[in-house]
C-alpha cells in the first residue's frame, strides 16, 4: 500500500514539473477559450478561467438545495470552462470542463447528478480532475434538487431522462479537443444515484460515447422507485397513526434486524453480508400485554404490522413487481416518518407527470396513479432495458450498489442484473466480458455505512480528504480505466472502512463481483484477509 502511495505522488510530482514550462501557454490558451471555443449556435462560453492547485472556487449559480459546500478546493493547476448549451427551443443546460494541466494519458470523465438532479458536482470534479481526467459536469437540464423547472416544460423532462447527459457528453468532448488540440484516447462515465441510473441510460442507449462506464447505486426503474417510497409513507402513516414509527423506533427496530442477522455470514460485526438472506421476525420486538414504547422500548401489534408490510415488495394492481423490498439492517430516510409527503416522490408527480402544482400527495397518491406513471414512463427515464447495443460495442459497464441502502433498494440492481442476463440469454461468465456487478456490504446510499464501503467512487472523495491511508490507484476508476486499457477484468472490488466520525481507516475488504459473494473465512473482522468469494 504504502509503495503504491509513493508511486502515485512520485508519477504526479513529475509529470507536473515536466508540465511547468508549459505553464504560461496553457494559462493563456484557457483564458482565451471564450474567443476560440464556439462549436455551434447551441453553446455559449459562460466562463474560461486558469485555477492553480488550491483555488477557492466559489459555486455561486449552485441553488440552495444542492447541498454541497458553497466552494470547492482544487487539487491541480487546471483549467474550468463553463458552458451554456439549449437542448430545444424551452430547455438547455449548463456544464463545466475542467482540465488538468497533466494530461498526459488523454483521459475524458462525464460526471453524473443526484435526485432529482440540477447540481454540478463540484466536489468530484476536483478529485477527478487531480486524477489527470478531463472531468465534465452538468447540471442536468435545470438549476436544483427539484422538479419545478419541469412544470409544463417537457423538454426539461427529456433532459433529465437521457438528453443533458448526453449532449454534455458530446459537447465537452468538443471543448477538451479544442482546448488540448488533440483527440481523447479513452472516455469514461461515473455516477452514483441518478448519476447511475444515467450511467445505464447510456450502457443501454449511446455506449458508443464511453469506453467504461461506472453506475452505483442506480435509481433505474426511477418512476417505481419514486412510487415505493410514497407507498411506504402510506403503509407507516403520520405522526400520531397508531401505525407510524418515530425516528427512535425505527433505530430500534433497525437493531433487532440486525441482531437476528449480522450473524448469519458467520461475523458479528455489524454489518450484514447479504441482507437478502435476512428475514426478520419483527414480532420480536412487539410489546408484551402492559408494556410500552417508554416502559419496554417495544412496538404494538399495529407497528409491528405496518413494518411487515413496509418490507414487502411491492406489487402493481396485476399482481407483478413493481419495485423489490427495502434492505434489512439500512437505515430507512426521514422521509418515511417526519410526517412530510416523501419529497422526491411529491415533486415528481406534480412537475415532471401531472404539470399539477395542486397535485396533493395525501388526496391523489393511489395505486392507480401509479400504474398510469408506470405505462407513461416519461421519455424512457425508467431506464430498463438490456445491454445488447453495449455489448456490440465491446465497451465496459460496472455497477456496485450498497447492501444497506436506504434510499434506493439493492435489491434493484440484483433484479436488473438478471434482467439482463435472461433477456439476452447470457450467462454470467458471459456477462462478465462486458457487464460487472459488485454489491457492497456495509455501504449506504453511495457513502458512508458501518463496513467497508469507501471505493474512491461518487460523492466520496471530499468526504474522506486528508484521511491518511487513502491511494486512489486502487480505486473503483482506477479499476475500470484498468479493465478498459490493459484488459484487467476486476474479479474484487477494493473498498475501505473509513470512520468519518474519528476520520481513520478502520479496515479493509475486497468485495466480491456477483454471482460470488463475501463469505468470512475467520480472524479480524477487519482484515481484508479474513474475507474471501464464494
Ligand atoms: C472559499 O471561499 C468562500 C467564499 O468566499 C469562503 O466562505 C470559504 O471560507 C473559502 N474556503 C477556504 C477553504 O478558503
Ligand atoms: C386529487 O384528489 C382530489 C380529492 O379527491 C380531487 O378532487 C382531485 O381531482 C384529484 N386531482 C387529481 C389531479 O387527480
Amino acid at each position: 500500500m504504502k509503495s503504491s502511495i509513493l508511486t502515485w505522488t512520485a508519477s504526479v510530482f513529475f509529470s507536473l514539473a515536466a508540465a511547468v514550462p508549459q505553464q504560461g501557454k496553457f494559462e493563456r490558451r484557457c483564458n482565451r477559450l471564450a474567443q476560440t471555443f464556439s462549436p455551434d449556435s447551441k453553446t455559449t462560453v459562460l466562463l474560461s478561467e486558469y485555477l492553480p492547485a488550491g483555488a477557492n472556487v466559489t459555486n455561486p449559480d449552485n441553488h440552495p438545495s444542492c447541498q454541497s459546500k458553497p466552494f470547492t478546493i482544487t487539487y491541480v493547476d487546471m483549467c474550468r470552462l463553463r458552458l451554456k448549451v439549449a437542448t430545444s427551443s424551452t430547455s438547455g443546460l449548463e456544464m463545466e470542463a475542467w482540465m488538468p494541466v497533466d494530461w498526459s494519458k488523454k483521459r475524458y470523465l462525464v460526471l453524473g447528478n443526484g435526485g432529482l438532479g440540477g447540481c454540478i458536482a463540484y466536489p468530484d470534479m476536483a478529485y477527478t480532475a487531480s486524477l489527470g481526467f478531463a472531468t465534465i459536469a452538468h447540471n442536468n437540464g435545470h438549476l436544483g434538487d427539484t422538479a419545478e423547472p419541469m412544470l409544463n416544460n417537457p423538454g426539461v423532462v427529456e433532459d433529465y431522462a437521457y438528453r443533458a447527459i448526453k449532449t454534455a457528453t458530446k459537447v465537452g468532448k468538443k471543448a477538451v479537443r479544442h482546448f488540448y488540440q488533440t483527440a481523447l484516447k479513452n472516455s469514461y462515465y461515473m455516477g452514483c444515484s441518478s448519476g447511475g441510473r444515467q450511467g445505464l441510460k447510456a450502457a443501454q442507449d449511446f455506449p458508443e460515447e464511453f469506453d467504461g462506464i461506472i453506475a452505483g447505486a442506480p435509481a433505474n426503474d426511477i418512476n417505481n422507485l419514486f412510487s415505493i417510497v410514497g407507498h411506504y409513507y402510506k403503509v407507516m402513516g403520520k405522526p400520531g397513526d397508531a401505525t407510524h414509527l418515530n425516528g427512535d423506533q425505527w433505530a430500534a427496530m433497525r437493531n433487532m434486524i440486525l441482531s437476528q442477522c449480522d450473524s448469519l455470514d458467520g461475523a458479528a460485526d455489524g454489518v450484514i453480508e447479504e441482507p437478502r438472506s435476512c428475514n426478520p421476525r419483527f414480532e420480536a420486538l412487539m410489546c408484551a400485554t402492559g408494556q410500552t414504547w417508554a416502559s419496554h422500548g417495544c412496538l404494538t401489534s399495529k407497528q409491528v404490522g405496518a413494518v411487515r408490510k413496509f418490507f414487502e415488495p411491492y406489487y402493481g394492481t396485476d399482481g407483478n413487481l413493481l419495485y423489490p423490498r427495502f434492505d434489512p439492517g439500512a437505515e430507512v430516510i426521514s422521509d418515511v416518518y417526519d410526517g412530510q409527503p416523501p419529497y422526491f416522490t411529491d415533486q415528481w408527480f406534480k412537475y415532471a407527470v401531472k404539470n399539477d402544482p395542486n397535485w396533493d400527495f395525501d388526496a391523489n397518491f393511489s395505486l392507480q396513479e401509479v400504474m398510469a406513471l408506470n405505462a407513461l414512463d416519461p421519455f424512457g427515464v425508467s431506464t430498463w432495458k438490456d445491454l445488447k447495443k453495449l455489448k456490440r460495442t465491446g465497451h465496459k459497464l460496472l455497477t456496485y450498489h450498497g447492501l444497506q441502502d436506504g434510499l434506493i433498494s439493492s435489491e434493484n440492481s440484483y433484479r436488473y442484473y438478471e434482467y439482463v442476463s435472461r433477456s439476452m440469454g447470457l450467462t454470467s461468465s458471459q456477462l462478465d466480458q462486458f457487464y460487472r456487478y459488485f454489491p457492497i456490504s456495509g455501504q449506504s446510499h453511495c457513502w458512508g455505512g458501518a463496513g467497508s464501503w469507501y471505493i474512491g467512487a461518487t460523492s466520496q472523495f471530499a468526504r474522506v480528504r486528508g484521511i491518511p491511508g487513502i491511494p486512489s490507484d486502487d480505486s473503483v476508476l482506477m479499476t475500470m480505466v484498468k479493465w478498459v486499457e490493459q484488459g484487467v477484468a476486476p474479479e474484487r472490488l477494493r473498498a475501505r472502512n473509513i470512520d468519518l466520525q474519528t476520520g481513520t481507516v478502520k479496515g479493509m475488504k475486497d468485495h466480491c463481483k456477483w454471482p460470488k459473494k463475501n463469505v468470512y473465512l475467520g480472524g479480524d473482522f477487519n482484515a481484508k484477509e479474513s474475507w474471501g468469494c464464494q
